[in-house]
């Protein structure tokens, strides 16, 4: 039998081009080569499909980023002659229902959700209210357009200074924690809500939550969705909050599996990880993250293309769940080999 061709894509316009392509070198790196036959397609940051050659560097080298180039060979998805596509993109323009849109059209099948619930679970703005429908508990915040902004900031900044202090402050499409900030003070919350405008043109306002961050990867195996065992986010070091630092640069973050937790909480922060999976429509794979104040458990955000490198969050808990890497990334690609096209859950 002849190998499927699996194109994975990495870069791409958002500002997590960089992890993105880490996160793709860790699947080209995994991938079952007896089953497929991988080809890499790189997104350069103004949008261009390239090719870039088997040897093409995708990791960090000292403190620089890897970087899909422009000098590089274009093609175009039509161009391509591959039977799936994977796109590890994050973020606008790959986990947003944009490329998966761009799929559809082109009659190319991909691996994880749907136009619907990529651009749902992108914009936390719709996400929270979903959530909400569905039983689950969210932040209380407030949205912000950016046109309502430069017309009426005094009234806006006292609406937001009632959720109390200190607040959270992030675009409403965000990723990797860009462009957030937490806030003890109205001038901050302003300066803060200026600087996450230049991210996106929606910005949420939230009352900051006290508790631990748990997250838990949800994976579809034939079509029902299964919850890993959760992990919590263990910031050390000099951080505020889950910053990009400490995501990615400065080795300032471990997640910790498995979580010592009150007796049952971990086997409902799995079932809401589901329930919130479902709610959106997800396909394939997604990780949910939460709070867990000791009392209550608040969902923080879902993530259908979350960091998909062999040390990544989502890996991880799989790997406690019993599911290797390249397990993993046989099985996205079964799966999304299965669905067909145009299909809302
Ligand atoms: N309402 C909140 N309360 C407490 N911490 C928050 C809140 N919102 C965001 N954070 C912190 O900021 C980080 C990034 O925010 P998040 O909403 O997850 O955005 P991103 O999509 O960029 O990951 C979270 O991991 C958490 O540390
Ligand atoms: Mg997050």
């Amino acid at each position: 039998m002849s190998k499927i061709k699996v194109g994975i894509v990495c870069g791409g316009k958002s500002s997590e081009h960089e992890i993105s392509c880490i996160s793709a070198a860790g699947i080209l790196s995994a991938i079952d080569r007896d089953k497929y036959e991988p080809l890499l397609i790189g997104i350069t940051k103004s949008g261009k499909w390239v090719l870039p050659p088997h040897d093409y560097n995708l990791t960090i080298q000292g403190d620089v980023l890897p970087e899909i180039s422009n000098e590089l060979p274009e093609t175009s998805i039509e161009k391509l002659k591959i039977d799936l596509l994977f796109p590890v993109l994050h973020g606008p323009y790959g986990e947003d229902g944009t490329f998966q849109g761009q799929c559809e059209m082109a009659g190319i099948k991909y691996v994880g959700s749907g136009v619907l619930a990529s651009a749902v679970g992108m914009d936390k703005s719709f996400a929270k209210p979903i959530f909400q429908a569905h039983g689950l508990e969210v932040a209380p915040g407030m949205v912000i357009h950016q046109s309502d902004w430069q017309i009426d900031e005094v009234r806006i900044l006292a609406s937001a200074t009632e959720f109390g202090n200190p607040l959270f402050v992030k675009p409403a499409r965000s990723g990797s924690s860009r462009g957030t900030s937490k806030v003890k003070s109205v001038k901050e919350l302003k300066t803060a809500i200026n600087f996450a405008l230049q991210f996106d043109t929606k910005v949420l306002v939230e009352s900051a939550i006290v508790g631990r961050e748990i997250e838990c990867a949800v994976l579809q195996v034939n079509g029902v969705a299964l919850s890993s065992p959760v992990g919590e986010i263990k910031i050390l070091g000099d951080h505020e909050f889950y910053d990009f630092e400490a995501k990615y640069l400065d080795d300032s973050t471990e997640v910790v599996v498995p979580v010592h937790l009150p007796f049952g909480v971990q086997e409902e922060i799995q079932n809401y990880a589901t329930l919130a999976f479902d709610a959106l429509g997800c396909e394939g794979l997604a990780r949910v993250d939460f709070f867990y104040t000791g009392t209550k458990i608040i969902i923080n955000e879902i993530n259908t293309m979350p960091g998909f490198t062999a040390t990544s969050v989502f890996p991880k808990l799989w790997a406690a769940g019993g599911i290797g890497y390249s397990d993993l990334i046989t099985n996205l690609i079964e799966s999304a080999i299965a669905r067909p096209l145009n299909v809302t859950r």
